[in-house]
């Protein structure tokens, strides 16, 4: 229960507290669901190609302090508003905010956030197991660069195809969440996590030791200031701060849903600092595997979102046992955005139990119905839909739901959850505190509160109207 003194005993919640909250098995099943939550694509898919665009070297040392700056103090305050509710985030307001306050409207905007995050992330998670199937199959084998460009416009304009493969991940995505949150989801992406930590191991060891591993690792390490300059500070900035938030699913509540189903054995900012050091890990053997590989068979690494379906499989087509490189490369990536699919679902199948009362099954088939109609529009985005360009010319409706979640849901929920831990108008700092620092390993320390009452929400305002700005000037 919570620890705050002007809790809120609201009837909405009364059932569900008559009900033993499920637990977590073990902390490393906490660490390795939580942290697969937040690895998948952001770390394979848009981290690599960001640091291609946005200047190598330099964008990473940025990303990297916004990750230990503001990463990790956010997602401990996730963690925390989970654990001292236990509650998803659709109720955890009700429980912690003073009585009469409003705070508990985001509870409900944090559950479409997973909605839209998952209308889009689906639908490229759907892509790459068709990509998995085709590389292990030898479509891609032989052809010319062309011809590869050629063949995942065709992908993804298919409709069949698109949402064909879009509904089977929904599908699988709420089998797992449909069984107990041991048995089911936390075993699951222990296995998932472990064998894909195997593969990015192996597979970075292998590209580092290719002919062209060199130049292909100091583009991707050494600072290049002049190049970030290029790109555009603000630009990058704002890509990199946007980005520490995507990758660690900050804001959308999707990591407090973890917090909920935990104890108080360890301190929340030792086990924030735990998930995005893995987190981080992946990203950056990500690009050990990519810029080598690119590199070394002199594919261009600044290419953009089509770097892993476009470049990679004519990487793959010149390296010897390219074929079975290419498996195991979607393999993992298919591992890492299906934890983080399981995760999302699992807060949306959470959110909507304790909003109306009804049992886990009931909640994930009637969510796994629900999700097949809303990831349409952007499975047809690339093809039927292709004429709806909603944020300019050249422009999908993939690109307006990313827009949405990155751009606006997270940071903007990232402020709120940051306010409502350090406002005495919300949760308060105390009843942070004594949270967050339950447990052993690394506490919150008195002197952070002026750097996240200020500090935090400043910089996060900044890069929210900046980047909004930017987008449309
Ligand atoms: N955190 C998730 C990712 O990085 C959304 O893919």
């Amino acid at each position: 229960m919570g620890k705050c003194i002007n809790v809120v005993v609201n009837p909405h919640t009364m059932s569900e507290q008559t009900t033993a909250r499920e637990r977590l098995g073990s902390r490393l099943g906490f660490i390795l669901l939580t942290a697969g939550c937040a690895i998948g694509l952001g770390n394979v898919w848009k981290f690599p190609y960001m640091v291609g665009q946005y200047g190598g070297g330099a964008f990473v040392l940025i990303y990297l302090i916004f990750l230990i700056a503001m990463g990790i103090p956010l997602m401990s305050v996730e963690l925390s508003l989970g654990r001292a509710s236990q509650k998803s985030p659709s109720k955890m307001y009700y429980e912690l905010e003073p009585r009469g306050s409003k705070w508990h409207l985001h509870g409900y905007i944090c559950t479409a956030g997973c909605y839209v995050l998952m209308a889009f992330y689906t639908v490229v998670t759907g892509w790459i197991i068709k990509y998995l199937i085709d590389t292990a199959t030898g479509r891609f084998s032989g052809l010319g660069s062309q011809e590869v460009a050629d063949a995942f416009a065709a992908t993804t304009s298919d409709t069949a195809i698109c949402v064909g493969f879009t509904i089977l991940v929904v599908i699988i995505g709420f089998i797992v969440c449909m069984s107990s949150l041991q048995k089911g989801l936390e075993r699951i992406s222990k296995y998932m996590m472990g064998l894909m930590l195997v593969i990015l191991i192996s597979l970075a060891v292998y590209c580092i030791t290719l002919p062209g591993a060199g130049e292909g690792l100091s583009f991707y390490l050494i600072p290049d200031f002049e190049r970030l300059m290029d790109a555009g500070l603000f630009k990058v900035i704002v890509a990199a701060l946007s980005q520490a938030f995507f990758t660690l699913s900050i804001g959308i509540g999707s990591i407090e849903i973890f917090g909920s189903y935990l104890d108080k054995k360890n301190s929340l900012l030792g086990e924030s600092a735990r998930i995005a050091g893995l987190d981080l890990f992946v990203a950056f053997a990500s690009g050990l595997i990519i810029f080598p590989a690119c590199f070394t068979y002199g594919v261009e690494a600044t290419s953009g979102p089509g770097l892993i379906f476009v470049t990679l499989p004519n990487v793959f087509n010149n390296m010897p046992s390219g074929q079975i490189i290419g498996v195991l490369f979607f393999v993992f990536m298919a591992f890492a955005s299906l934890t983080t699919v399981f995760a999302v679902f699992e807060s949306i199948v959470s959110n909507t139990r304790e909003m109306f009362n009804w049992s886990r099954k009931k909640s994930a088939l009637i969510n796994c119905v629900f999700m097949c109609i809303l990831i349409l529009p952007c499975a047809l985005g690339f093809g039927v839909l292709s004429g709806i360009e909603p944020l300019g010319a050249g422009t999908n409706i993939m690109d307006l739901e990313d827009f949405i979640v990155s751009y606006l849901m997270l940071p903007i929920g990232a402020l709120i959850f940051v306010l409502f831990v350090t406002s005495r108008y919300g949760w308060g700092w105390k009843n942070f505190l004594e949270e967050v620092n339950s447990g052993t390993g690394l506490k919150v320390q008195e002197w952070m509160r002026p750097y996240m009452t200020y500090f935090l929400p400043l910089v996060i305002i900044f890069v929210l109207v900046t980047g909004i700005t930017s987008f449309f000037i």
